[in-house]
């Protein structure tokens, strides 16, 4: 398994051996095929979001159930299953979990595709069908559109009907964006905020979905339309500082909002709906869910510093 003994740069991700434990009550021990890697990870890592240590890494993974703890009654030896969210410590072959925190895999998703973007796909669904309900003919502004999650919401709003607006920050990314979103920017090399004011013939946009944080934030505001949704879900480029409440009936009487997942999967019967309607745009086709690059467990490091220095496209993953 992956562990750190001091919050870091990717130096600081260790590869150790440990016994493993007997499941307890409502636990699961897993024998993990496969391992998804979230810019969260980064966060946990760097410290950015602190955890106690000595820690694990990781939020995300499917694997094959190898035990059973007392009690547990939902899932049987040898079902396949995954998980996204909750404790950290998804980096290793091995994992004991809590049973309510999993969900069965369908026959027709890879145990790739469910380690590399289950937490990526229920954050789309969230984001689109709960945060801002996105409808027919909206302009939608999905930041990182070439990302883990940008692929996949912008690929489902435009099922959605929407009319999707992405940003990138490379020629590459464009071409790959353009594939699913309807306009789509290099915010490194144009000023988004004209770009979407063009598109939009000064109208603004009804929502902006905005992962990358302090770089991207005033910006996105000033791309929005009277009355429109901000929805600031992650800070790939740092956090957002703190503003005045005031600005946002400056720009135009705005909503803001700061989701998390685990707010949105809060009960075990949201958790399972979630990633049931992310599994069926999956095995429906309209969501294609691309891992753009894996690792072997032990290079969970190399993984990190690509992912810092906006090296990867679409999903993660770590091979066990
Ligand atoms: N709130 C939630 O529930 C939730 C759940 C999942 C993920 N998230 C957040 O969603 C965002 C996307 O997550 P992901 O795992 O799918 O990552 P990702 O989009 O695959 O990677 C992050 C992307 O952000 C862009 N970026 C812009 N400025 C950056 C900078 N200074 N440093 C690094 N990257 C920068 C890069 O794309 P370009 O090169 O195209 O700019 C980079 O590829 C993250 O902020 C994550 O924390 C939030």
């Amino acid at each position: 398994m992956i562990r750190i003994h001091s919050h870091g740069n990717s130096s600081v991700m260790q590869f150790e051996t440990h016994a493993l434990a007997e499941p307890q009550k409502g636990e699961v021990l897993l024998q993990q095929t496969a391992i998804g890697v979230n810019y969260i990870d980064t966060y946990h890592r760097s410290g950015l979001y602190p955890l106690a240590m000595p820690s694990g890494l990781g939020v995300e993974a499917c694997g094959v159930v190898e035990a059973l703890g007392e009690g547990v009654t939902e899932f049987k030896l040898g079902d396949r299953v995954a998980y996204a969210g909750g404790a950290v410590g998804a980096y290793a072959s091995y994992r004991l979990m809590p049973a309510d925190k999993l969900v069965l895999v369908p026959a027709k998703i890879s145990d790739e595709i469910a380690a590399g973007t289950l937490l990526r796909g229920m954050t789309a669904q969230y984001l689109l069908k709960r945060t801002f309900r996105v409808h027919v003919g909206q302009v939608i502004l999905f930041h990182a559109a070439a990302g883990g999650v940008g692929q996949i919401a912008c690929q489902w709003a435009r099922e959605l009907g929407a009319i999707v607006i992405g940003t990138v920050g490379s020629d590459e990314k464009a071409a790959i964006a353009s594939q699913y979103c309807d306009h789509v920017i290099n915010y490194k090399t144009s000023n988004f905020v004209e770009r979407v004011r063009e598109i939009t013939a000064g109208k603004g946009v009804a929502v902006v979905y905005d992962g990358v944080g302090a770089d991207t934030f005033e910006g996105s505001l000033d791309c929005l339309a009277p009355r429109g949704m901000m929805v600031s879900f992650g800070n790939a480029s740092g956090p957002v500082p703190a503003f005045e409440p005031a600005i946002l009936a400056q720009k135009g009487s705005l909503f803001f909002t700061r989701p998390t997942l685990g707010h949105y999967t809060l009960t075990r019967a949201e958790l399972v709906a979630t990633a049931a309607d992310y599994f069926h745009a999956v095995s429906r086709g309209f969501v294609k869910p691309v891992i753009g690059q894996s690792y072997a467990l032990k290079d969970a490091a190399k993984a990190h510093q690509d992912l810092a220095l906006r090296n990867t496209q679409g999903s993660t993953l770590l091979r066990v």
